[in-house]
């Protein structure tokens, strides 16, 4: 028997990269899954119905149990279309895995309103409003008396959470707003029987990523392909599962490496009885120690930043400006 036997899932962006596989791996393990995807482009422009109903073929095809929804996450009403989707198809919804993205790389000098909206639209509103319609439904089902676990798993990012990347203000910004939109549901949604935990994926090999260097790589045949866009599809199944233990929490997946992630915690601090002077903060504040965002970029990027890495970041940094200005 697979670990989501009888679970049913809404995996936005499932037509795709990380989504497909997680739906895919979903029924290959029991569930029954609505295959949500309008098909747009990296952008977020565009649509083709078939990106979804082709994930669905396969799925039937294998012998599992799958619906395809076309809605947009950024659409109010399509949000609860979807939520209505699961429901009317396969008689409740367990487990909802907000993955939907876009991407627009662009600097925050040349990013226009529209860009950015764009990119909130998809990543921040489309989360909250698909968690929102599932929530409501679960809301609806414990007060009339169902004791059912159901899971909300979210995605976050690298970009956001843990380094900075220059070009991403957008990405990096709706990004971190999904980690905290977790923990905040995590607490809301725990009298109802819902977990709600995060999925941050590294490094998965999908058309968000072409451009990231090495990534076009492939492994020996046979060997372990750490960046093979199925790597966060057992951890997202392992926090769908009835019986997870885990809620609140934001993991890190990067091939076969899954890590807790440790949220914007508090720090060194200096303290007064009464208002400071700006000469005080300055003699106090400027003894404690700091994180320096060049080192975390470097450390993401795979290395300690050594004596030349500052220079070699800088000019990382203002290269990619000139290319996306
Ligand atoms: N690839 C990585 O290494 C990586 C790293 C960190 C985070 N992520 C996140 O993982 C998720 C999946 O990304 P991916 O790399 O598989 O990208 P992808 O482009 O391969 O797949 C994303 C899918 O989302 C769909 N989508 C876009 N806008 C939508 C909307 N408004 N409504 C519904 N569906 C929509 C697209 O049609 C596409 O099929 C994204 O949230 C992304 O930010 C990916």
């Amino acid at each position: 028997m697979g670990t989501l036997e009888g679970r049913v899932a809404l995996i936005t962006g499932a037509g795709r990269g990380i989504g497909r596989e997680e739906a895919l791996f979903f029924a290959k393990e029991g569930a029954k899954v609505v295959v949500n995807d309008p098909g747009v482009e990296i952008d977020g422009t565009g649509g083709d119905g078939a990106v979804a109903h082709s994930v669905v073929e396969e799925i039937v095809a294998a012998g599992g149990q799958a619906v395809a929804n076309l809605d947009d996450v950024t659409d109010w009403h399509g949000a609860e279309r979807m939520v209505a989707t699961a429901v009317e198809t396969f008689g409740d919804l367990h487990v909802v895995v907000n993955n939907a993205g876009i991407e627009r790389v662009r600097s925050l000098v040349a990013t226009s309103e529209e860009e950015f909206d764009a990119v909130i639209a998809v990543h921040l509103k489309g989360s909250f409003a698909v968690s929102r319609f599932a929530a409501r439904h679960w809301r609806e089902q414990y007060d009339l008396g169902a004791r059912v676990d159901r899971s909300l798993v979210n995605t976050a990012s690298g970009s956001g959470l843990l380094n900075p990347l220059p070009l991403h203000t957008s990405y990096a910004a709706a990004k971190a707003g999904i980690a905290a939109m977790t923990t905040v549901h995590a607490l809301e949604l725990g009298g109802y029987g819902v977990r709600v935990n995060c999925l941050s994926p590294s490094m998965a090999r999908t058309r968000l990523t072409m451009e990231v260097p090495g990534m076009s790589e492939r492994p020996a045949p046979g060997a372990f392909d750490p960046f093979h866009p199925a790597a966060s599809a057992p951890v997202a199944a392992y926090l769908a599962a009835a019986g997870c233990p885990l809620t609140g929490q934001v993991l890190t997946v990067r091939g076969g490496d899954v890590m807790v992630n440790k949220g914007w915690s508090p720090g060194p601090r200096v303290a007064k009885e009464g208002l400071w002077t700006v000469g005080e903060l300055a003699a106090e504040l400027e003894r404690l120690p700091y994180d320096d965002p060049f080192d975390r970029l470097a450390q993401a990027l795979g290395g300690a930043l050594g004596g030349e890495g500052r220079e070699r970041i800088r000019a990382m940094i203002d290269a990619a400006l000139a290319e996306h200005g």
